[in-house]
C-alpha cells in the first residue's frame, strides 16, 4: 500500500459511519484530478472506461495494464491526497491469483489506494487472495462492461428474481471475502438498496438508485461531452438513463463538479428518472 493509503481508507470509513454519501468520479489525468481534489470529490476512479472516453473504442476490452498504470500515475500526481481506485483491465486478473496480485500491486505502486475488478462467482477467490495480501479491493457487480459481449449489450441486470438473487449472492460472497467497496452498475434501485442494507462494504451506484452508500459518474458524462465511439456520428448516440449533464446547469467544469458533489450528498441525484 502507498504510505498514506490507510489514512485515506479511514477517512472514507468515517463518511459511511456518519451516513454521508460517498462521491466518486472517473478521472484519467492530472489536470482534472487537481480540480476534483480542490472541489473535494471523495474518490477518483481511474476507470477502464478510458478505452471509450479517451481512446474512442466502443467498449473497454482493449485497455491494458500499461494504459491503466500510466493514467493512475497521472491522476495520483494531480490528486496526491485523494482516495484513488484503479480498474484492473481485461486479462489482468482472471487467469491466476498470483498474476492478479502482481498486477494489483503494480496499480498500487502507481498511486492507487484500491483496485477494482468485475464479476462475482469465480472472482470471489481472487478478491479473497488480494485482500489477504493487503490489497484493498472493490468488486464491480450488476452490468459489468468487460462482459458486454456475453451480456448481449448495455442492458440492465437483476431484473428477474433469479438474476437479482445471483447479484445479491455475489455481493454477500465478495463482502465475506473481504472487499472494501462494491460498485453496482445498472441494477434496479430496490435490489441495490437491499444489497446496501445487507453487506458491510459501502456500495457505489451508477444507475442503481439513490439508496447506495455513494454514487459514481463518468467525468465525460457529467460534463456532457461523451457522444459515443469515435467512428460513429454523435446523432446516433443516446446517453444512458443514469447520466445527468451537470455542466448544462452551471458555468464551469469546477461548478459542475461542485454541483455533482452537492446533489449526491443531499441525495437529489440520482432522481427516479435516473434509476431503474
Ligand atoms: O470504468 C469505469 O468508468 C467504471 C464505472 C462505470 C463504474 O467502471
Amino acid at each position: 500500500m502507498q504510505p498514506n493509503s490507510s489514512n485515506k481508507i479511514n477517512n472514507l470509513s468515517k463518511l459511511t459511519a456518519f451516513g454521508e454519501k460517498i462521491t466518486m468520479l472517473t478521472c484519467y489525468d492530472a489536470s482534472f484530478a487537481k480540480v476534483m481534489e480542490l472541489e473535494g470529490v471523495d474518490v477518483l476512479l481511474v476507470g477502464d472506461s478510458l478505452g471509450m472516453v479517451l481512446q474512442g473504442a466502443d467498449n473497454t476490452l482493449n485497455v491494458s495494464m500499461h494504459h491503466m498504470t500510466y493514467h493512475t500515475k497521472s491522476v495520483a500526481a494531480g490528486a496526491p491526497n485523494t482516495f484513488i481506485v484503479a480498474d484492473m483491465p481485461v486479462g489482468s486478473y482472471e487467469h491466476d491469483n498470483e498474476a492478479a496480485l502482481k498486477n494489483a500491486q503494480w496499480l498500487i505502486k502507481s498511486g492507487a489506494s484500491m483496485v477494482k475488478f468485475e464479476g462475482g462467482g469465480d472472482r470471489v477467490e481472487t478478491a479473497r487472495y488480494l485482500a489477504s495480501h493487503g490489497v484493498p479491493v472493490c468488486a464491480h457487480l450488476g452490468f459489468t462492461p468487460q462482459s458486454v459481449n456475453q451480456l448481449g449489450g448495455y442492458k440492465i441486470q437483476g431484473k428477474t428474481e433469479a438474476s437479482a438473487q445471483k447479484i445479491m449472492n455475489d455481493a454477500k460472497a465478495m463482502d465475506e471475502a473481504g472487499v472494501s467497496m462494491v460498485v453496482l452498475e445498472m441494477v434496479p434501485a430496490t435490489l441495490a438498496e437491499q444489497i446496501t442494507n445487507t453487506i458491510k462494504a459501502p456500495t457505489i451506484g451508477i444507475g442503481a438508485g439513490v439508496n447506495c452508500s455513494g454514487q459514481v459518474l463518468v467525468l465525460q458524462d457529467l460534463i456532457g461531452i461523451y457522444t459515443g465511439p469515435a467512428d460513429k456520428a454523435p446523432s446516433d448516440f443516446k446517453s444512458p438513463r443514469f447520466v445527468r449533464n451537470f455542466l448544462k446547469e452551471t458555468n464551469s467544469i469546477q461548478e459542475a463538479i461542485a454541483a455533482y458533489i452537492k446533489a449526491v450528498k443531499d441525495q437529489s441525484f440520482p432522481a427516479e428518472e435516473h434509476s431503474y
